[in-house]
């Protein structure tokens, strides 16, 4: 099974670590090996200590690539769900990494700030967070990403097949039964519906 890097990379509140949880739980499925790392437990482990200039936050971006090439140059899935927030260190990142297939999650910020799902924005805005990203530091939208997905107008579950329709298309994952994902929960249905019918 080919490893490969599915690096998300988006605002705070865009849907990054929403949708790799998604996508980790649905390759999982699918019988293959899958490391997360995401941005806030990366920065309670790895990048303990490091803080948001840029020069820490291209620190952090070359932990989490380091680690991320470790394992799908050994065939594992890693996903990654940190902003990333410059192009140029996610360009490093794709030279280094094994099969990178960088996802863009756009939203507005007038949304993200509406949402502000942790307070921050709010923060941001009113001077108790100092370069928050989007507020008053920079975020470089990728120029060429693999996938773009976006909360604003697509549902959850149509961002999540955008993704898997391109890693199926890419030859890095398997298709799921008839082309399609079940989950557990429409699998245990369908048997349950043959049973009462008696087919099984
Ligand atoms: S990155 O820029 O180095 O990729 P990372 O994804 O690890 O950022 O961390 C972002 C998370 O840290 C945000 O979702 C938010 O919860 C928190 N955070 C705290 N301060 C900032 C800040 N100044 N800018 C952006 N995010 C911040």
């Amino acid at each position: 099974m080919k490893g490969f890097t599915l690096w998300f990379t988006g605002l705070s509140g865009a849907g990054k670590s929403t949708l790799a949880e998604k996508i980790e739980e649905e390759l999982l499925d699918r019988g293959m090996k899958v490391e997360l790392l995401d941005g806030d437990e990366v920065r309670t482990n790895l990048s303990k200590g490091l803080g948001f200039s840029k020069e820490d936050r291209d620190t952090n971006i070359r932990r989490i690539g380091y680690v991320a090439n470790l394992l799908s140059r050994n065939g594992c899935v890693s996903i990654t769900a940190a902003i990333s927030p410059y192009a140029s260190i996610r360009n490093e990142m794709r030279e280094k990494c094994t099969n990178f297939v960088e996802v863009y999650c756009e939203c507005s910020l007038d949304e993200l700030e509406r949402r502000d799902v942790k307070g921050l924005y709010k923060k941001a805005r009113a001077g108790l967070i100092k370069n928050f990203t989007g507020i008053d530091d920079p975020y470089e939208a990728p120029e060429n990403p693999e996938v773009t997905v976006d909360s604003e107008k697509q549902s959850e579950e149509e961002s999540l097949d955008t993704i898997l329709a391109y890693l199926e298309s890419a030859g890095l994952i398997p298709a799921g039964a008839d082309g399609k994902a079940y989950s557990a929960e429409q699998e245990k249905d369908s048997v349950s519906r043959l049973k009462e019918k008696g087919y099984i």
